[in-house]
């Protein structure tokens, strides 16, 4: 399958204006059978005010940037992952949705809610749920949910093939850190960072594709507005032999560290 990462600078609290910086950058992704936006997509990052957060949010599946992302789906048949600055009820989430020709698929919600963003929104409340994508599982976190290596362990072990990880990255240490998921989980691992700088925050780029076999694929750069589509074999993920002889997952002295999963 072709995974395609486009990285690009919202404007903040501007979807409208955002879609019309988004759609070209989109359409040289033909070809793709996934492409994957960074978080907060629609609206930007760094809100003045609740009000700002709240005039750019959506609902999911029905906004206009849903209705947009549809669009392309159809036009290009493919499946499109975004961050979405997602209105529900009185309530706002940092929200991932997945999308197709046919709408809505499903969403993820952040778990770990970063700096100032408790102000705006709800943490996540669905879980981790892994999506089915032509046989394979996929799994997808948000930007600051990085600095939990459980989640990706937790999907991994459920049988994620693939980690899409829509982002805002302030923080230096990501992309330090995300090179041990890929290699200790094996599995594919793909970050969608945004550029640009919202007042006194600067986002870093560097946007990744991964391997199982703990290469790079692809880096993006710090500060342009740039896509690229990659090759990629989800099943390369179910090897996890990281010698002969050893099995990233079974070689786990569980016998050891039983209590892992309910330590608080
Ligand atoms: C972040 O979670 N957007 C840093």
């Amino acid at each position: 399958m072709k995974l395609a990462i486009v990285q690009f600078t919202p404007l903040l609290g501007l979807p409208e204006a955002t879609i019309e910086i988004v759609k070209p950058l989109m359409q040289k992704c033909h070809g793709a059978d996934l492409i994957l936006l960074p978080e907060l997509a629609n609206s930007g990052y760094h809100f003045e005010s609740k009000q700002q957060a709240w005039d750019s949010s959506e609902i999911a599946g029905e906004g206009i940037f849903s209705c947009f992302l549809k669009e392309v789906a159809e036009e290009q048949n493919c499946t499109i992952i975004s961050g979405l600055n997602e209105r529900e009820g009185d309530k706002l989430y940092n929200t991932a949705i997945m999308v197709d020709k046919n709408g809505l698929i499903g969403k993820y919600r952040k778990l770990h809610l970063f700096m100032n963003e408790p102000k705006f929104f709800e943490p996540g409340n669905l879980g981790l749920p892994l999506f089915d994508f032509r046989g394979e599982k996929i799994g997808i976190l948000i930007c600051f949910d990085w600095m939990f290596p459980e989640l990706w362990r937790t999907m991994a072990l459920r049988g994620a093939s693939l980690i899409l990880h829509p982002s805002n990255l302030v923080l230096p240490y990501a992309q330090q850190v995300i090179p041990s998921y890929f290699i200790t989980n094996r599995i594919f691992i793909a970050t969608a960072n945004r550029t640009g700088c919202e007042r006194d925050i600067t986002f870093s780029g560097r946007s990744i594709i991964s391997n199982p076999k703990g290469e790079y694929l692809c880096m993006l750069s710090p500060n342009a507005d740039e896509v690229v589509i990659q090759e990629i074999d989800l099943s390369e993920s179910h090897n996890k032999m990281i010698t002969p002889l050893n099995h990233a997952f079974e070689d786990r002295r569980l016998d050891v560290f039983p209590d892992l999963g309910v330590l608080k």
